[in-house]
């Protein structure tokens, strides 16, 4: 056979290996295409703390073999390319799942990272492990390839076995993301083929500081074969071996008789199946040693921690004993006995240099000691630094985000390992590194100056020259205090240059370079007056401009139609201020728009909702009031009223409305989104993100708030619910049904009709039993939308008895602490954490049983906008803000001096 034959028949076999796994692909999904959420969710739920990634994989999937959800790295790192093990190499034996198989290279840059966010976020212990397989990937039959691995900005090991490998770590991080790193040290190109991440909580492992590196895991008395218990056995997903070589002077006892690992007595969590086999000392002998030592180190002198896991596996005849002691280094501890089938974690001992222990009977014991399983790691050197500050890396994050930097070196902790600071950074490394300077000349970044540059507040000198960048020179650069160079020339910056920077450059406290910018305007008189109105006025000239807007419409509209005096006021007498307003649609009309009613977009309890085309081609939703529904005409009116006085950018806007003897119908704007309702239930094609539902939540409050604070007098939404908050295409939130669907609620409810119930799991307690009505009640069902939007559950989560409101079910986890439970498991832990308890916070406080514990709209809105701006300053996406800060710090305030 030559070459060509032996691919072709390789070829064969991979495509019938295909063809096998999609035939089995496609079964598999037929059957399990009714519980594929549930699964999903449940998988989400258990996995919940993990962060599990197949580097190099093509496609997410759940590992049979495992249990875990596998993720491609894609989402983890953007540099490097897949690869697949040589075929003749595949690992099928051992006890890693499909991992193994696969691997990204990193053949550019000297430092590549992984960046991992674990939603527990920062001051929590991670245990990290990651996996290597050379697998002779190139074909190059490599046997000298060697890098070193970092975590966060600590030396973590050096990765120099060929084959199969991992290495474990538990890693105590004081920031929120978490970096590994392979480091290209000249030995040949990194690779990695897997990596996970588990949070352990509260466990003995616990460092505060540096890390555990695992050196020594002995799982004794006998696995076959060994390393075959992990997850699900081990809640932490440990991977037990046998990493001693136990010689002729030991034998193996187990049993099959159940031992209690819940209780606290098995701190570390020790799996059944290891505590279960245990290693004695052969007949006659009585005790049972080891030695380790440490081959190299970066340590002079290395420190270690030893701990020791014992239960009693034998039962013991009434009046015998089992009593050993522990020496260790030549210190001994004890004596310790045992109790039958309980755990018992002895240490953790911190000893230096090496680890020499050997545990022996005591003189009354009738019998040998025994060990289930004991481990030893090593102390990772501490840290010289702590990571860069927090508020630089975010803004650096998004700056390199905004424009779309995208150097090999910019990965992990921009300014440490001193030896791999990002290029084109500087920093001083007083104790958290700052960052100092920034020189991004000739980069070819285009776009307006972004405002996170305006973040990294130690900064000295910034050199932007020679790119294309566009927009004004943002006036806060004079707020940063050491700013001294300020380098923007080459560019196509337009606009004024601040007042206040060129104060600073005369006097001489800041060298700012500004030539090359052809339409920058550099007099003193072109700073244009524009924006010298003080918000405020603006906010109250605004109402009048849409009233005058409004009556223009008003009067075309009759213009154009002759009709002058139409009455709204109806047959049921009800007679409204609008009585001189005209009606703008007819009801064939709205026949036409709809094209005769073609497209059903929504339904509620008054009837149909519409899809119509105006003449000019916008979008609207027709609201069709159904004629057996009388009950609604009232409402009808209440909302048409409303909304022909009330303006807002987060309340659903009217464009016109059908008042026709039977026939009635409301014309709004059109929603491309949806209702919020629809956008969370589980099935949902589009997922929202957390800074969507948190930018909703802003609007709803806005909404809101204006309702209450803002009009004259206060309006009660009353029915305020997810259905009800509806989505522009950019995901702009704004209340709809104003006083309408209430009514409809309330005829279900069929009782007393002049007190409106709002819908179910929404109500007020306060109101419910009082039927008093006010803007706290609206508050209330604010804190369930919140709730909604927070955990992705509905007001009233269906159970196996009956209906929990969310309420009763979030408040016990919140006063655990438990957030992982709350928050949606499908936004996989993509959020900041602080911010997501701000939001939670939030949320609670607006459900107190009693309506004046309650806080006012203003106050929830402030809270959450800074909540989102929390968001978005650690999400790094500040890329929407930009224009907004810069118009602000450009354009206004200069002319309110
Ligand atoms: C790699 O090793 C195999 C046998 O182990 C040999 O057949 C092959 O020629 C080697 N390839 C290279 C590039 O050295
Ligand atoms: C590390 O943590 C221990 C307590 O866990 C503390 O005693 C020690 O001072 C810390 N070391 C440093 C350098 O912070
Ligand atoms: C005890 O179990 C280990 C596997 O963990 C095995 O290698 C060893 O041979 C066993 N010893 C005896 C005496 O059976
Ligand atoms: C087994 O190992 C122990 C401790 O390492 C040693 O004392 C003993 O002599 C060894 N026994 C044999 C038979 O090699
Ligand atoms: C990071 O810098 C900011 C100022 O920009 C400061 O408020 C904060 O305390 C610093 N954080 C740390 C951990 O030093
Ligand atoms: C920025 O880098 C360029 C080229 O690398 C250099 O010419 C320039 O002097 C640097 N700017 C500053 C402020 O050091």
């Amino acid at each position: 056979m030559d070459g060509g034959q032996i691919l072709f028949s390789y070829i064969k076999v991979w495509v019938i290996l295909l063809l096998l796994s999609a035939t089995f692909d496609q079964n598999s999904k037929l059957a399990a295409k009714n519980t594929e959420q549930d699964k999903k969710r449940k998988l989400a739920a258990e996995n919940s703390g993990f962060i599990s990634i197949d580097c190099g994989a093509e496609e997410d999937y759940l590992d049979g073999k495992t249990g875990i959800n596998y993720k491609t790295d894609k989402d983890f790192i953007s540099a490097g390319k897949n690869k697949v093990v040589a075929p003749e190499r595949y690992l099928t034996t051992l006890y890693y799942g499909n991992m193994v198989n696969s691997l990204r290279t990193f053949p550019e840059g000297k430092r590549n990272c992984y960046t991992l966010k674990p939603r527990e976020g920062k001051n929590q212990n991670y245990y990290v492990r990651a996996f290597f397989y050379y697998g002779n990937y190139d074909s190059k039959n490599q046997t000298q390839i060697k890098f070193d691995l970092y975590i966060g900005v600590n030396y973590w090991a050096t990765v120099a076995d060929m084959d199969w490998f991992y290495d474990d770590i538990i890693h105590y991080s004081v920031t929120d993301t978490i970096y590994v790193c392979l480091v290209n040290t000249g030995s040949g190109v990194p690779f990695i083929n897997g990596l996970d991440l588990r949070f352990m909580n509260n466990s003995p492992y616990r460092t505060m500081n540096g890390s555990l590196i695992r050196r020594v895991q002995a799982d004794l008395g006998g696995h076959q074969p060994p390393g075959a218990i992990r997850y699900k056995d081990d809640v932490y997903d440990r991977i037990w071996r046998l990493d001693v070589n136990l010689n002729d002077s030991v034998s193996n006892i187990s049993t099959e008789a159940n031992i209690d690992i819940q209780g606290s007595d098995n701190p570390c969590r020790l799996p059944v199946e290891v505590l279960r086999t245990a290693v004695q000392p052969r007949n006659g002998l009585n005790s049972l040693s080891y030695i380790y030592t440490l081959g190299y180190t970066e340590n002079a002198t290395p420190e270690f921690l030893v701990f020791f896991h014992f239960a009693e596996i034998e039962q013991i005849a009434p009046g015998k004993l089992r009593e050993f002691t522990i020496t260790l280094n030549g210190l001994k501890y004890g004596p310790f006995t045992l109790e039958y089938l309980k755990p018992l974690t002895i240490g953790p001992y911190t000893l230096q240099d090496q680890v020499r222990f050997s545990i022996e009977s005591t003189s009354r014991s009738d019998l040998p000691p025994i060990l289930n399983a004991f481990e030893i790691f090593e102390l990772g050197a501490l840290p010289d630094h702590s990571p860069t500050n927090q508020t630089d890396v975010d803004a650096i994050m998004a700056i390199k985000k905004a424009y779309n930097i995208n150097r090999d070196d910019w990965q992990g902790d921009p300014c440490l390992p001193l030896t791999y600071t990002w290029s084109g950074l500087q920093c001083n490394y007083d104790n958290s590194p700052r960052i100092i300077s920034l020189n991004l000349s000739s980069s070819q970044l285009s776009g307006k100056i972004d405002v996170s540059l305006l973040s990294l507040t130690s900064m000295k000198s910034l050199d932007l020259s020679n790119n294309e960048l566009t927009g004004t020179v943002p006036k806060a650069f004079a707020q940063l205090p050491d700013l001294t160079i300020l380098y923007l020339s080459g560019n196509k910056l337009t606009g004024a240059i601040p007042y206040s920077l060129k104060e600073k450059s005369n006097s001489g406290q800041l060298q700012l370079s500004l030539d090359g910018n052809p339409d920058l305007c550099k007099m003193d008189t072109c700073e244009k007056k524009k924006g010298s109105f003080p918000v405020p006025v603006i906010a109250s000239v605004i109402p009048v401009f849409v009233l005058l807007l409004l009556s223009t419409i008003t009067i075309f509209w009759r213009l154009k139609r002759g009709r002058l005096n139409v009455s709204l006021s109806s047959s049921a007498g009800l007679s409204l201020s609008l009585k001189s307003k005209n009606q703008p649609f007819t009801y064939t009309e709205i026949v036409s728009i709809t094209n005769n009613f073609q497209t059903i977009i929504g339904e509620g309890g008054f009837g149909k909702v519409y899809l119509g085309n105006l003449i000019d081609g916008r979008q609207v939703a027709v609201k069709l009031l159904s004629q057996s529904s009388r009950q609604g005409y009232k409402e009808f009116l209440a909302e048409v009223e409303l909304l022909i006085i009330v303006h807002h950018r987060n309340l659903v806007s009217l464009v016109g409305y059908c008042n026709e003897q039977e026939n009635m119908a409301l014309v709004y704007e059109y929603m491309a989104n949806g209702n919020l309702k629809d956008q969370l239930l589980e099935n949902s094609t589009n997922m929202l993100n957390w800074r969507a539902r948190l930018q909703i939540a802003v609007d709803a409050a806005q909404g809101l708030e204006y309702l209450h604070n803002g009009c004259r007098p206060p309006i009660v939404h009353r029915d305020l619910k997810s259905s009800n908050i509806l989505l522009t295409e950019n995901l702009q939130a704004k209340i709809a049904d104003f006083g309408l669907s209430k009514a409809f609620t309330n005829e279900e409810d069929s009782h007393v009709i002049t007190i409106p119930a709002g819908t179910p799991g929404y109500i007020d307690p306060e109101f419910r039993a009082s039927g008093n009505l006010n803007k706290k009640s609206d508050v209330y069902s604010f804190g369930i939308l919140l709730c909604e939007l927070i955990t992705g559950q509905p007001p009233l989560i269906r159970g196996h008895q009956g209906h929990t409101h969310i309420l009763q079910w979030v408040s016990p986890l919140f006063e655990r602490g438990d957030i992982q439970s709350i928050i949606d498991p499908r936004l996989q832990g993509e959020f900041n954490t602080n911010c997501a308890w701000k939001a939670l916070e939030i949320a609670l406080s607006c459900m107190p049983p009693t309506s004046r514990q309650r806080p006012d709209m203003s106050d929830i809105l402030g809270e959450l906008k800074e909540c989102l701006t929390m968001e978005m300053s650690s999400e790094m996406s500040m890329h929407d803000s930009v224009e907004m800060n810069l118009l602000l710090s450009t354009d206004i305030a200069p002319n309110l001096r």
